[in-house]
């Protein structure tokens, strides 16, 4: 759920907005700054969530790895949290856009902006810097074609299957504890391997999808970053396995229902923690699940997840727990909560 507090990026844009020129495509915008930029126009992003938002405002939006069509005369990219990721958009802009248009970049303090320089340097590229308050900083540079390994995509191996990984993807090239502990839990549930359908829900680089679709399940993936969503279609495609993967924002858009449904749902909205999409998915689970269905989740130990997965099934257990995670079935719906 966005904040309604101006986030400091927006601040610092808001006093440069007469700098900044209004027809920079919006790049990489994050969810906390999506109701409040100081232009609309053109954006270009990679979370359903945040294009949702920016619809909603009326901008031009591109969903999507791909650049758009059509080229933009300039840039303002927002530097994310994962400096291999912002090295990846930053080369996209540079191939993207004509050789020597203005590319802005903002950022956080906290949130790595501050190695923006020295990449630029590195890479011979300009840098000016143009304002810095509000913890932020805002930097100024000129596109000509450039690129950088740690922007790549990858590989690495876990539980005897091939994962592909991509900067800015969870977990960023190594099984996640929590779903390590899932996935150990579904082992014993499910012995003789899985019959029906499964809803692989924040699919990220696709293991829980793999792990499904190996035990037999005929699996659907979704995740609200495209990024995600081509990382696990690589990962099943290394291992010969078949899923669909889609991009969605929860189960909004599913139509579908499934005799399981699995997640390690996100809990981080940037730095902040935010359990608001956990909780529609905990809500929006029953009516997606099919007669004698259920759901599974691994939570951080302290997320209180119980009193809202109690509030739409009857039956919720805690199957296993350590001093870090925490894994939840839960099963018969609530009547109230059925499509
Ligand atoms: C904790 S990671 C789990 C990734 C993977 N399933 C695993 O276990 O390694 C949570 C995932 O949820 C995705 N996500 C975040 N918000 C979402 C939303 N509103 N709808 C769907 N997926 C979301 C994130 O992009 C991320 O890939």
């Amino acid at each position: 759920m966005a904040s309604h507090t101006i986030p400091p990026v927006c601040q610092l844009l808001e006093r440069q907005a007469s700098q900044l020129s209004s027809d920079a495509c919006q790049v990489a915008v994050p969810l906390s700054a999506a109701p409040f930029l100081p232009h609309t126009g053109h954006t270009w992003v990679t979370d359903l969530a945040v294009a949702n938002v920016l619809n909603q405002r009326g901008q031009q939006v591109h969903l999507g790895l791909a650049a758009p069509d059509q080229r933009s005369e300039g840039a303002l990219l927002f530097w994310p949290k994962s400096h291999a990721l912002g090295l990846w958009w930053l080369q996209q802009l540079c191939h993207w856009l004509p050789e020597g248009a203005p590319i802005e970049i903002i950022g956080e303090h906290q949130g790595g902006i501050k190695r923006v320089p020295k990449v630029l340097e590195a890479a011979g590229l300009a840098c000016i810097r143009l304002d810095n308050a509000r913890r932020c900083s805002l930097f100024a540079t000129h596109a000509r074609p450039v690129s950088f390994d740690e922007a790549e995509w990858g590989e690495y191996s876990a539980l005897e299957l091939k994962l592909a990984t991509h900067p800015g993807v969870f977990a960023n090239g190594r099984l996640d504890a929590g779903t390590d502990m899932l996935l150990a839990r579904l082992a014993q549930e499910f012995p003789k391997g899985i019959s029906g359908s499964a809803l692989d829900v924040g699919c990220g680089d696709g293991i829980i999808s793999l792990w499904l679709a190996r035990a037999g399940a005929k699996v659907s993936a979704l995740d609200v970053d495209a990024f995600a969503v081509e990382t696990t279609k690589r990962s099943l495609a290394l291992n010969g396995l078949e899923g669909e993967v889609s991009i969605g924002d929860m189960l909004e858009g599913v139509d579908d229902s499934f005799d399981l449904i699995v997640s390690n749902p996100p809990f981080h909205q940037a730095r902040d923690v935010d359990i608001g999409p956990a909780r529609r998915l905990i809500e929006q689970a029953p009516s997606r699940l099919r007669p004698g269905g259920k759901l599974y989740i691994v939570a951080n130990v302290f997320l209180p997840y119980r009193a809202s997965l109690e509030a739409c099934f009857e039956r919720v257990d805690t199957l296993e727990e350590d001093g870090r995670y925490r894994i939840y079935r839960a099963s018969s719906p609530r009547r109230s909560y059925k499509r």
